[in-house]
């Protein structure tokens, strides 16, 4: 099956970046959320990113303007009824994940194929909610998605092969590298590996070991990382590090994944990271700065 006809619930981060993504590859998309002024925030964070790439000439006014008028708005889950595809990007919550697959599996064709671009949540838990786990799976986007190449795809406990070999044609004509994941596992492949290094450089901190910019150069200068684990920490989100951990953790019972308290701490204390203007760096004058005592 070509998948021409895409709608991604919700219009945030991940939501908006995927309907970009597959609007520039072409598609049709339906772009959807529970309020308007979502919707509209969401067709903003595209606009302005489609005009950066073409201020800075990586694709030409036409296909600036092809992608535009590739993606519509709705607040209502009904318009789903005609989608090849749906790729829910909601909040990461079981119970409204569930919500959603269960009224778009009414709502949907029966050959369209119903993913969801959750980090941490089983896949099979959220097919449950509906009565073709056969056609759900996991499309893990990477943030932010028009720039991030991966795309992970993965297999729930029911998913067939063509649905499988079918999402994975999609994410690579959207431009992303795919990498199956073969089980239905907590961290899916590229969580499983940084979390374990990033928990890790925040324990060496907590203990005293080195400082910031010494944990960080350590593996950009050793293992030629673009950026150090602090730093990948600060830009992700302190929070979000935090909540994939522990789910991670709930899941397996490995106390690798167990978050160290001082994340904990920085987390209450409003300390998220870039987004915050402070984290394990200062970002505060716009560039990141070294202030760590500890
Ligand atoms: N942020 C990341 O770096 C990242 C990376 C990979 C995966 N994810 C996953 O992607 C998903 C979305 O994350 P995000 O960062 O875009 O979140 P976000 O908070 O930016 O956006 C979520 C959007 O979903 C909307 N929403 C909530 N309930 C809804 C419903 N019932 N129907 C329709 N829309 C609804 C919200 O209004 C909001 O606009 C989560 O499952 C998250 O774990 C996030």
């Amino acid at each position: 099956m070509k998948i021409e006809r895409v709608f991604v619930v919700g219009s945030g981060l991940m939501g908006s970046g995927i309907t970009q993504v597959s609007a520039q590859s072409g598609c049709k998309v339906i772009m959807h959320d529970i309020k308007q002024e979502f919707c509209d925030r969401g067709m903003e964070g595209i606009k302005k990113s489609l005009g950066k790439f073409l201020q800075k000439e990586k694709i030409s006014q036409d296909h600036h303007d092809a992608a535009l008028t590739n993606i519509t708005t709705t607040t209502s889950l009904e318009d789903a009824k005609d989608a090849d595809l749906v790729v829910e990007a909601v909040f990461e919550k079981i119970e409204v994940k569930r919500e959603v697959f269960g009224t778009l599996d009414k709502v949907c064709p029966p050959e369209a194929i119903l993913a969801t671009n959750t980090s941490a949540i089983p896949i099979s838990d959220i097919a449950a909610a509906t009565e073709r786990p056969e056609k759900v799976l996991g499309t893990h986007f990477f943030s932010p998605v028009p720039l991030m190449k991966l795309c992970e795809i993965i297999t729930g406990v029911q998913t067939s092969d063509e649905t499988i070999a079918t999402a994975k044609a999609w994410a690579e004509s959207v431009g992303k590298t795919t990498v199956v994941v073969k089980k239905d596992h907590a961290g899916f492949i590229a969580n499983r590996l940084a979390l374990p290094m990033c928990l890790e450089a925040v324990r060496m901190l907590e203990a005293g070991v080195a400082d910031p910019q010494d944990i960080d150069n350590a593996m950009r200068f050793g293992y030629n990382h673009p950026m150090g684990p602090l730093e990948l920490v600060d830009f992700t989100g302190i929070d979000v590090m935090l909540n994939a951990s522990q789910a991670i953790y709930n899941d397996t019972q490995d106390p690798k994944f167990w978050p160290p308290p001082l994340m904990q701490r920085l987390v209450r204390s409003g300390l998220l990271g870039r987004k915050t203007g402070k984290g394990f760096y200062d970002y505060s004058s716009g560039k990141k700065e070294n202030y760590w005592k500890g």
